[in-house]
């Protein structure tokens, strides 16, 4: 009875922490992928009509900071009038555009 507990809380802890990632993921998937790609590519109709940028790229990871990433998930993005990316200022909560802003910052070349 006691193993069964302990094995039971053990397996609530070690899930615990990817349930968050994933919530992350599917955040990104149902609001952003839709321009920016799943694999954060920008290779979509949507993402070459408005230009987004390439999030895989060590290049544009170096030269984009923290704050101005949270600035275009919160504020969005207009460029010469035009609204290439919607805001989310009070539809997502803080905590999770700060989770977005380590997503988009993990894709798989972000730091090479
Ligand atoms: C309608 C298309 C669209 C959607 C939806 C969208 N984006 Fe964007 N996003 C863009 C475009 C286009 C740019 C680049 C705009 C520019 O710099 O000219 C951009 C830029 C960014 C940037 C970079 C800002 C910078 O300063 O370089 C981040 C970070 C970002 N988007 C995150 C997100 C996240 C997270 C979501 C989902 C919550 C999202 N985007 C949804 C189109 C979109």
């Amino acid at each position: 009875m006691r193993i069964g507990l302990c094995l039971c809380a053990f397996l609530l802890a070690a899930t615990a922490i990817p349930a968050r990632a994933s919530d992350t993921s599917s955040l990104f998937e149902k609001k952003c992928a839709g321009c920016h790609g799943d694999d954060g590519r920008g290779h979509t109709r949507m993402g070459r009509k408005f230009h987004a940028p390439d999030f895989d790229r060590a290049g544009y990871q170096q030269k984009t900071t923290n704050d101005e990433m949270r600035s275009a998930i919160a504020n969005g993005i207009t460029v010469d009038g035009q609204r290439r990316m919607p805001g989310w200022k009070g539809k997502l909560s803080p905590a999770e555009i700060e989770d977005l802003v380590r997503y988009v910052r993990a894709f798989p070349n972000a730091k090479k």
